[in-house]
């Protein structure tokens, strides 16, 4: 089923509206003072290339992603940001395919990802690439032999053409003089960029980062951003990043998405994050709860909403398996102490399930 009034993909047109977000410093300003905010203005950017639709998904019936509604729109360079845990990594696997929703819709071009037969995923596949946090590249192949890879399992072009076409993404991220080398002979960062052009291989229209920055040293991270940056400005990419570094989100976003324990906090410009973080102390016990969570988050403070809500979990409940409805059952514990033990007995519960370190 293609999305309700969807006229499909408006990248295929050629059609990019990069850019389209304005001036940086008024908008922080105003949004220094920010509401909740609105639903964005989507009439100018055309339909969305990926569109999630109330998704939920849950892994041993606790919801990890809870009622997600995120429109990516065509060219644009979607952050996704959240503490660890609260679902990025999944919202990302599930755009990809990769996880099914139990609930909610899932539009990629128009069309609705857990309708498409295998055939038809596999093409919609092709369309975009996925940069993993590892590179995730073949270990016994050189770097062209990975990025050669997928051109020879979707195109049917000549082994000199692919050769071509490998040399100029290898060049795209600088590793054009490496090619020949394996991934066990460069560096994590090299790794990352490798990853890179083998994500660009196909030419897609969107591109998946899950961490791009993380466990890089400044100077390649900010060499990553700019290539994120060049892709969407100049090539027209649309881009969806995972990221916990602030200073390369702030880079490289138009649009901003937080995520917070499965539920989507607020999506907005990058603007609106960037008055949230600029917010003054003195201002900012004014805010909402929820932008105050925010605030804490994108300055990396250690005081604020995230830090007490963390505190405020009982320990000793959590040791002895008091817990929430809606969390999972507990793993048996490595180190169980006789406290726990006799919990566990009063519940009922056998003594082989206890392991002592
Ligand atoms: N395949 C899986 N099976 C069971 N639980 C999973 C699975 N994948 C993720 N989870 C759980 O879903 C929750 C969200 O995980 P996810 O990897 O999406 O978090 P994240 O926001 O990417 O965190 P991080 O910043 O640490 O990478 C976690 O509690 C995780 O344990
Ligand atoms: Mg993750």
């Amino acid at each position: 089923m293609r999305r309700p009034g969807g006229r499909g993909c408006p990248v295929a047109t050629g059609g990019v509206p990069v850019g389209y977000i304005g001036g940086v410093s008024a908008a922080a300003q105003a949004a220094t003072n920010a509401q909740p905010p609105s639903t964005p203005a989507s009439a100018s950017r055309g339909e969305p290339v990926i569109s999630c639709r109330n998704l939920v998904k849950r892994f041993d019936g606790r919801a990890v992603l809870d009622g997600i509604n995120l429109d990516v729109y065509p060219g644009e360079t979607m952050v996704i940001m959240g503490g660890s845990g609260s679902g990025k990594s999944t919202l990302l696997r599930c755009m990809i395919g990769t996880f099914k929703p139990d609930e909610g819709e899932l539009f990629m071009f128009g069309e609705n990802v857990a309708e498409l037969k295998p055939r038809d995923l596999d093409d919609l596949r092709k369309k975009f690439g996925i940069l993993f946090q590892s590179g995730a590249l073949f270990n016994s192949m050189t770097l062209a032999e990975n990025v050669a890879l997928p051109l020879q399992e979707h195109t049917d072009l000549g082994s000199e053409i692919v050769d071509i076409q490998v040399k100029i993404k290898l060049e795209l991220v600088g590793l054009r003089e490496h090619a020949e080398k394996f991934p066990a002979q460069i560096s994590g960062g090299m790794k990352k960029r490798a990853g890179l052009a083998r994500a660009l291989a196909l030419d897609p229209r969107v591109l998946f980062y899950d961490e791009p920055s993380a466990g890089l040293d400044p100077v390649t991270s900010a060499e990553i951003d700019r290539l994120i940056v060049a892709l969407s400005k100049h090539v027209g990419v649309t881009s969806v990043v995972v990221t916990h570094e602030m200073d390369s989100a702030f880079t490289i976003a138009d649009r901003m998405a937080m995520l917070d324990k499965g539920k989507m906090l607020v999506v907005e410009k990058r603007e609106w994050f960037d008055g949230i973080r600029k917010t003054g102390e003195a201002e900012a016990g004014k805010l909402p709860e929820g932008q105050q969570l925010i605030r804490q988050f994108l300055r990396g403070d250690a005081e604020g909403p995230i830090t007490r809500r963390r505190a405020s979990t009982n320990y000793q409940d959590d040791l002895l398996g008091v817990r929430g409805a809606a969390e999972p059952p507990p793993e048996p514990s490595v180190v169980a102490t006789r406290r726990v033990r006799r919990s566990w007995r009063r519940r009922g519960e056998s003594a082989d399930q206890e392991q002592e370190s």
